[in-house]
């Protein structure tokens, strides 16, 4: 029976030290960085909560399959079981081996789509509207209306919006439309989920007009516990029966497992076409790999086909679902706005709300982020106004966290150094950019804190 604490369903067997530094050593380290957390050396991090991505710590299973990596150049035996790992849970035919997820996401795009073409999908991640624009394609995002809504609860708020996909494909025409994608869960809107009832609506409107399907699967394991925990009828089957039958709803997927797939490295595309699979791996073979390894060493495919099954166990799902859960839940109840409900894989925090005195041109985000590693070390993310420059709708400050590597006495902490930082929210400065690049700024731009006093609107 699970406890009212949460606890680690695994115990530790090799240990990794973190780094404590003093607030002074902070101030001077931030100050070097140029305010930017991209620029910080990761030794100087206590708690780094930059991304979940490819930070997971690995099984001891894992570690055993990495010994078995046989690292043919063809026909390996790990490819062999990488497919089988992979087919079992999502069942495609087809299974590629990509480096990681935008690998698989710019094969898929360079192969299905051309230029004038349009691609819908909850929210697109980064790398996906990147690839789709590069091609000269436009990536279209639809999500349902509660996602634009940082405080309100929604149990599935990563849905897409039915309606606006049937008057998408009405208007454009679904020749323009060569394929639709949800993303499970949905990582722009807040790593929140998709239900079965949704997927199943949007698989319904691409098959009555002949439109493929396909899942950005990153976070697939989150997404299916969701479904158990929330949706009607699902709370008896198990995660891994939930996501079978989510993905026999589509056509094929992208997948970067440096996420759900429990590896440091790796990804993976997968469709039911045939004859799109040979001019993916044409592809593959030309930048990636020959199409048993796509540029992945046969211990990685090892990993991947052990984690992706181990990211299905129930008793691991259910603890990191309460765990993310816990830190959102703390910092709501004492205040703290974030947005809501808790996501799988990380809490955001809205910086406008929280610091209503820096206007988004001061980058509240970026002062947010920078006030969390000098209170207490911890590394996060902003996205917001520096990322997306004025495109940006809300200012966010992302703390992600890596699988299996923080316990639950990290995750007080870091609620401790959050609650620090909101009690003296009033004496924080905005930022100003002294620097920056002419694309994707954010990873390499300098900032500094702006001189003038806190402007008078706190006071009105
Ligand atoms: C939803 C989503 N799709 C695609 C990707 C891209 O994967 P990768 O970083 O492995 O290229 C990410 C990575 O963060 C993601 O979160």
């Amino acid at each position: 029976m699970p406890s009212k604490t949460i606890i680690e369903p695994f115990r530790i067997k090799s240990v990794e030290p973190i780094r404590w530094t003093t607030r002074e050593q902070r101030e001077e380290l931030l100050r070097a960085a140029h305010y930017n957390l991209f620029l910080l050396p990761a030794d100087d991090v206590l708690i780094d909560l930059l991304t979940d991505s490819g930070t997971g710590a690995m099984s001891t299973r894992q570690w055993a399959a990495i010994m078995q990596g046989d690292e043919s150049y063809a026909g390996s035996r790990s490819f062999d079981r990488f497919r089988d790992s992979i087919q079992e849970i999502f069942g495609y035919h087809h299974v590629i081996p990509t480096h990681q997820g935008r690998a698989a996401e710019r094969i898929l795009f360079s192969v299905a789509c051309k230029k004038g073409d349009v691609i819908p999908n909850n929210t697109h991640f980064d790398t996906t509207r990147a690839n789709i624009e590069f091609i000269g394609a436009e990536a279209v995002d639809l999500p349902i209306p509660e996602a634009r809504q940082p405080s309100k609860w929604h149990p599935f708020k990563g849905n897409m919006d039915v309606a606006a996909l049937e008057e998408l494909i009405a208007r454009v025409g679904r020749e323009r439309i060569p394929l639709v994608m949800i993303t499970i869960t949905n990582n722009s809107g807040g790593g929140q989920p998709v239900s079965m009832e949704n997927a199943r609506a949007v698989s319904a409107v691409c098959h009555k007009h002949r439109i493929p399907l396909y899942f950005d699967a990153c976070r697939f394991a989150e997404n299916a516990y969701f479904v158990k925990q929330r949706e009607d009828g699902y709370s008896n089957k198990t995660p891994k029966q939930i996501t079978q039958e989510m993905f026999a709803l589509g056509d094929g997927c992208t997948m970067s497992a440096k996420k759900d797939g429990m590896a440091n490295i790796g990804g993976f595309l997968c469709t039911n076409d045939g004859v799109l699979a040979a001019q993916e791996k044409d592809l593959l073979i030309l930048t990636e790999g020959y199409p048993t390894y796509g540029g992945l060493a046969g211990r990685d495919l090892e990993a991947i086909a052990v984690g992706i099954q181990e990211s299905l166990e129930e008793d691991y799902l259910r603890y990191r679902i309460a765990s993310t859960a816990y830190l959102g839940n703390h910092l709501a109840n004492e205040g703290v706005p974030i947005l809501q409900p808790p996501g799988g894989h990380a809490i955001y925090l809205d910086a406008r709300a929280f610091l209503p005195h820096i206007p988004p041109t001061q980058f509240p985000g970026v002062a947010l982020a920078g006030e969390l590693y000098l209170e207490g070390g911890i590394r996060s993310v902003e996205i917001g106004s520096l990322m997306f420059g004025a495109a940006a709708t809300m200012d966010l400050v992302r703390l992600a966290i890596p699988r299996r590597v923080y316990t639950q006495s990290h995750v007080d902490y870091v609620i401790e150094v959050v609650l620090a930082v909101w009690q003296r929210r009033e004496q924080i400065r905005g930022m100003k950019l002294t620097y920056q690049a002419p694309f994707l700024r954010h990873f390499t731009a300098y900032l500094e804190p702006v001189t003038a006093e806190v402007p008078q609107l706190l006071e009105a």
